[in-house]
């Protein structure tokens, strides 16, 4: 068919890029990122040309990187070499190519020791993982195939899960697990499937199990601290340790619920999780301010005067657009639609401006501690360009399945 000179394939891929990518231009999104990165690397070396110092947050008030070693109690360390190999997958520039090889070296020293704590998963999948990705090295993969089994040893067979925090074992009264600790369980599952131990697939599936059953109120919304005794495996207690209370849905922590519960759909299949993943969503999705960037706790009572955390807006959008996937047609369009409308208000109100080298601002990384509030924080950036690379994929094989050949 060919109406005014255009043909039914062109009118199909406008119609479904217009439908699909609502209040913003993943490209120009893209392209602002990639400028970031730019002025990242031109701000670090010049400040040194060390490989193991890694961007980890702006303060409100300051422009460039705020600098952290790579060591294995630095669990950000991951998310900048991560944001180099995203960059690299949109724009091929061999240059970043380069950079995001020489930073993700830095953390091998993670497959040679024993764990420190459950964040060897953001640590070395999302550097690591990304680069085996992309490249195909057999370095990187031994090198997470070595660290999934190190992951592994946290884990306690009478409670069925990881144990999260080993130096907070007494203070916290027990064996502890952290929602967080979800997103950790998706280098297990690969690594299982890629040469790995076969039980690293078992001990995952059990984590996500277990969790699912004790990590959760009655409205789904979830605790960040659960507490298990070592021996029997009873639950013990939930707590906060980074939200406003110990009964408060802490952004960010659901954020890692609605991610991790998609991400175990996707490795094993089974329709629990599925169900799982929506409910964990909904609580959030219900609970959204009009710009669908949450308050960094939904229930501090300074809202609305409370700070925002972009950094769970990306965690969401990005897991969304990974569920709308799996999802029917009724959920699948909500899902997706929310997801564009999250990165259209990061895109458009929460970007950091020309002067700081970060893409966004105004995240909360731990407010009880008073530490970096209303700032740029590199897991933010790194979320939010996962996302927006999701979503120009998802633009890229909508057009393609809708061609009229
Ligand atoms: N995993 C720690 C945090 O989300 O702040």
């Amino acid at each position: 068919m060919r109406l005014l000179g255009i043909s039914a394939s062109l009118l199909l891929c406008i119609s479904c890029a217009t439908t699909h990518t609502s209040g913003f231009d993943v490209d120009e999104a893209l392209g602002y990122c990639d400028s970031k990165v730019q002025k990242s690397l031109v701000q670090l070396k010049r400040d040194s040309m060390d490989y193991t110092m890694m961007p980890r947050n702006i303060g409100a008030k300051d422009t460039v990187w705020n600098c952290r070693k790579a060591t294995c109690d630095e669990w950000c360390a991951g998310f900048w070499p991560g944001v180099l190999w995203y960059d690299y997958e949109n724009t091929h520039n061999e240059q970043i190519k380069e950079n995001a090889e020489k930073y993700t070296k830095s953390l091998e020293f993670l497959s040679q020791t024993p764990a420190f704590d459950h964040d060897l998963g953001f640590l070395v999948f999302c550097s690591y993982g990304n680069g085996y990705r992309l490249t195909g090295d057999k370095k990187f993969k031994d090198v997470i195939l070595a660290t999934a089994d190190t992951l592994a040893t946290l884990y306690n067979p009478n409670v069925g899960t990881i144990l999260s925090w080993p130096r907070n074992v007494e203070m916290l009264g027990g064996h502890n697990t952290i929602m967080d600790n979800m997103m950790n369980l998706e280098m297990m599952f690969w690594a299982a499937k890629n040469g790995g131990d076969k039980s690293l697939y078992d001990k995952a599936v059990r984590h996500a199990e277990v969790t699912m059953q004790h990590h959760f109120r009655p409205d789904h919304s979830c605790y960040h601290v659960a507490v298990y005794d070592p021996e029997t495996g009873a639950f013990l207690k939930g707590l906060t340790h980074q939200g406003y209370s110990d009964d408060s849905m802490w952004a960010r922590g659901q954020a890692w619920a609605i991610y991790g519960y998609t991400m175990v759909y996707r490795e094993t299949q089974d329709p629990r999780f599925l169900d799982f993943a929506q409910k964990v969503t909904d609580v959030y999705l219900d609970r959204l301010p009009e710009d669908m960037v949450p308050y960094w706790d939904f229930d501090d009572p300074s809202i609305p005067e409370a700070p925002r955390d972009a950094s769970a807006a990306g965690v969401v959008a990005s897991a969304l657009l990974e569920l709308q996937g799996y999802c029917d047609d009724e959920r699948k369009q909500t899902y997706r639609e929310a997801a564009e409308k999250m990165l259209a208000s990061l895109s458009n109100d929460y970007r950091s401006g020309d002067v700081r080298s970060s893409f966004l601002d105004h995240s909360v990384g731990h407010m009880p501690a008073g530490s970096e509030i209303d700032a740029s924080i590199i897991y933010a950036d790194y979320y939010y360009l996962e996302a927006l690379t999701r979503l120009k994929k998802l633009n890229n094989s909508a057009s393609e399945s809708l061609a009229v050949k």
